[in-house]
């Protein structure tokens, strides 16, 4: 038994939606959050520099003590998990395997959706994870950069995210597939949306819940679980602007993140 804190990761605000399913699946459990919402977006940057952020940020949660590490982010998952794995003493656990995984389980068809960030798409992470469990899956891949703007501005339910997601999806549709991975932390807040455009016989696949449960197990194997009277607390923390990062990040989940203290990555190696 361990009562130390699970650190949570995302570019900003978006892997909210990954800390509410741990904090539904595990109520025990103390959490550390931290989104690097001073250089979010991380999708659209290259490979490197987003491995070198997770770098800082894997630092900064190590520093904290933290038991365990969960990367919430698709896009660092995508590009930076083996590396931040190597250097890590504590387990780090990814949300492209377990959304991979999921989705495997919920195909009849074998033929898989995948929609993200530029970086996680044109990384191929979910399609080389899917046909890992199944050689002969068919995968149908589709950046959709602009849904990340969108929910941010709240937009969840409006005729501009709508013509977007049309345009994104359109093609998606004649390809036959029966699950679409939501591949990015923001696309969960847009499920009714996309469930209307993709119809009711797409299931849509939120790696989340599949993260939350990826990490129990992860905790219970290396006896790491918190003991059950242990007292649980929650700390939010943001590289900037942790007004904005409290009021967005109400969006994300029932009742806001708060108080959502402010951290400065590179203080760390001065
Ligand atoms: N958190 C990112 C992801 O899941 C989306 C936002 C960003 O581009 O940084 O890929």
């Amino acid at each position: 038994m361990n009562s130390g804190a699970i650190g949570i990761f995302d570019s900003g605000i978006g892997g909210l939606t990954v800390a509410a399913a741990v904090r539904q699946l595990l109520p025990n459990e103390s959490t550390i959050y931290i989104g690097d919402t001073a250089r979010v977006p991380y999708g659209p940057k290259s490979p490197e520099t987003v491995r070198r952020y997770a770098r800082e940020i894997l630092d900064w949660l190590l520093h904290q003590d933290v038991k365990a590490i969960v990367v919430a982010c698709n896009t660092v998952s995508a590009h930076a998990l083996d590396d931040l794995r190597t250097r890590s003493p504590v387990p780090v656990i990814g949300v492209i395997k377990p959304g991979a995984r999921a989705a495997a389980h919920a195909t009849t068809t074998n033929t898989v959706g995948v929609i993200g960030t530029a970086g996680t798409i044109a990384s191929g992470a979910y399609r080389i994870a899917l046909q890992r469990i199944n050689p002969a899956m068919r995968v149908v891949e589709q950046a959709c950069p602009l849904f990340v703007p969108l929910v941010e501005e709240g937009w969840l339910d409006h005729e501009a995210t709508r013509f977007v997601a049309e345009e994104y999806l359109r093609p998606m549709r004649n390809h036959g597939i029966d699950v679409l991975v939501l591949g990015c932390t923001h696309y969960p807040m847009l499920k009714p949306l996309l469930r209307e455009v993709m119809g009711p016989e797409v299931q849509l696949i939120d790696s989340a819940e599949a993260t939350a449960g990826e990490l129990a197990r992860v905790l219970n194997e290396l006896g790491l679980v918190a003991p059950a009277r242990s007292a649980v607390t929650q700390r939010w923390v943001a590289t900037d602007d942790p007004a904005r990062f409290a009021k967005v990040g109400a969006v994300f989940m029932s009742g806001s993140p708060a108080p959502v203290e402010l951290a400065e990555l590179g203080k760390l190696d001065a």
